[in-house]
């Protein structure tokens, strides 16, 4: 399911399991695997970094696609248009489902991702067509870093929202972001540009690094299409009941 859909009682345990990204977060992929191990039979997204991405490269990809999970491959490319087609070109060659550049490499250089992955369908049309999405603003960034550091004017919403619709003018599908942005985000692009939203604490979880969490259950009232979890499901004692308990409030 997608397109801002609102979750409801008759959502199935697979349509939100499919709408919950696990973030591996791990710097080697036997960590991962043990966690795979535990998941065993969730039908839920894996989302890949770069610290597990540069570790355990193509082969690790291609596990997870064996053992049937959707994969979002974070690696959030900013580069010369030429080489994010390259990227992409490559990307899609490993068969993922979503991937990831940063809207501030432009409008150019967005598009060639879109280009480097037609290249790859055309030369293997049984290459699916993957989710490609922009990063906004980082959430990391606040509105002093961004007007004095970054020298972007404005507010850290003025500039995701304008972000988004620079993602949607160059033919992209969606874009990361906190999930407080994303009514706006869809009020500028519509309900079926898609948000990916990390910043997620079931209630009462440790905030860690994050500042402005929502609940599972409120991120998805807010209308986002797919929710990131890391660390409170592979930090917690039990993540298969970690896991269990967020896509059973998706219910
Ligand atoms: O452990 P936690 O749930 O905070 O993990 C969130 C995941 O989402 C991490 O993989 C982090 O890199 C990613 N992310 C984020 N904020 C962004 C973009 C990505 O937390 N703006």
């Amino acid at each position: 399911m997608s397109g801002g859909q609102k979750m409801s009682h008759t959502v199935s345990f697979e349509q939100a399991a499919s709408r919950v990204m696990v973030a591996l977060d791990y710097d080697g992929t036997a960590e991962a695997q043990r966690l795979i191990e535990q998941l065993e039979g969730i039908p839920c997204y894996m989302k890949v970094g770069m610290q597990l991405f540069y570790a355990g490269g193509p082969s690790f990809i291609r596990e997870l696609k064996e053992r049937g999970y959707s994969v979002f491959l974070d690696v959030k490319m900013h580069d010369i248009p030429n080489t994010v087609k390259g990227g992409a070109n490559s990307i899609a060659k490993l068969g993922v489902d979503m991937f990831n550049v940063h809207a501030a490499g432009g409008k150019k250089m967005m598009q060639a991702a879109i280009e480097g992955v037609e290249a790859a369908r055309a030369a293997d049309p049984s290459l699916p067509r993957p989710v490609i999405i922009a990063v906004t603003q980082l959430t990391s960034t606040n509105n002093e870093v961004m007007n004095e550091e970054i020298g972007i004017p404005g507010t850290v919403e003025e500039t995701v929202v304008r972000y988004a619709k620079l993602t949607q003018e160059a033919g992209l599908d969606g874009v990361v972001a906190s999930p407080h942005e994303v009514k706006s985000i869809k009020a500028a692009c519509g309900d079926s540009f898609r948000t990916v939203t990390p910043g997620i604490r079931p209630k009462g979880a440790p905030l860690q690094d994050q500042s402005r969490v929502m609940t599972p259950a409120e991120a998805m009232r807010h209308g986002t299409d797919y929710i990131v979890v890391g660390r409170p499901i592979t930090e917690a004692e039990d993540p298969r009941a970690a896991l269990l308990s967020i896509i059973e409030e998706l219910m």
